[in-house]
């Protein structure tokens, strides 16, 4: 699919990944619709995209509300008439281990009920959201498009990310599920995909503690965090590259947890 001439929608796009997959969409030509909760965040992308000579407009929302989501989506319609990519990208996390034992050999802490279901709410029911609410809308009114959603590295099991990693994990089997049922009916013109992002310079990870990002880089090939650009990179080739359907790709700069496992 041509990115120049079409519209694309952004969750978590106020910041961090969703803004550089924007502000680069935007460049390339296309109509953007950021959407977040981070208001803020949504009018210094947008304006970065209009003062660069792009265009692009917000929805302030929740992506685990369904009425936040559908106005998001008819944001897109009412002001640039068609919905052609979808990035369902928005994601947190809520750390801590699910059974955290004390020196003594008991229970010192647990993962709250609140951090597990919070997690999931705006991961998986907001993703959920997200692709529903842009692909019905896409199928009605005839509009190809795109759809890529954000999984993680950590989807493969993280502990203290029992939570986080449940929902990226859940996010990885969507592309052949969906792609699946557009198939089974007869739908051939909406493909979706995935990016499996490692630790990417995004404002969350680059205020963490440096002695536990350097722990973390010894585990990267390339030695350093991803950039978002490289991640943008990916989503615009995945849009581009109609032979890309139904699957998740790694971009992690060579994530292999084996050097700190063997040094413990
Ligand atoms: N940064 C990394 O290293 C990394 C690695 C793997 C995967 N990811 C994934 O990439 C995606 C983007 O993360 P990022 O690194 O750009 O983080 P980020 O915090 O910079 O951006 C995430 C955005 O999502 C928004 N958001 C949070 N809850 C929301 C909600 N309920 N509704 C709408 N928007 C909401 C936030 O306000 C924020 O602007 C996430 O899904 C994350 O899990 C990030």
């Amino acid at each position: 699919m041509d990115i120049n001439g079409s519209v694309a929608v952004i969750t978590g796009g106020a910041s961090g990944i969703g803004a550089q997959v924007a502000k680069d969409l935007a460049k390339g030509g296309a109509k953007v619709v950021v959407g977040d909760v981070n208001e803020e965040g949504l009018k210094s992308v947008v304006a970065e995209i209009t003062e660069a000579g792009g265009q692009a407009t917000y929805s302030v929302g929740s992506v685990t509300e369904d009425a936040d989501v559908e106005a998001l989506m008819e944001k897109a319609v009412s002001e640039y008439g068609a919905i052609n990519f979808v990035f369902a990208n928005a994601g947190i996390f809520i750390d801590s281990l699910f059974i955290n034992v004390d020196k003594t050999g008991k229970v010192k802490t647990v993962m709250s009920t609140d951090a597990f279901r919070k997690v999931v709410d705006v991961n998986l029911v907001g993703a959920f959201l997200t692709i529903r609410e842009g692909v019905r809308r896409m199928i009605d009114n005839g509009w190809p498009g795109v759809v890529v959603i954000t999984s993680s590295i950590n989807g493969t099991g993280q502990p203290g990310q029992l939570n986080y990693s449940s929902t990226k994990a859940a996010l990885n089997l969507w592309p052949k599920v969906i792609a699946g049922e557009l198939n089974m009916r007869g739908v051939k013109n909406i493909r979706i995909a995935g990016i499996a992002p490692g630790y990417a310079a995004t404002p969350i990870l680059l205020g963490m503690n440096q002695e536990a990002l350097a722990a973390i880089l010894t585990d990267v090939h390339v030695g350093r965090l991803i950039e978002p650009t490289e991640l943008s990179s990916t989503v615009q080739h995945i849009i581009e590259n109609e032979a890309i359907d139904a699957t998740i790709i790694e971009v992690t700069g060579g994530v292999t947890y084996g050097p700190r496992q063997r040094a413990k």
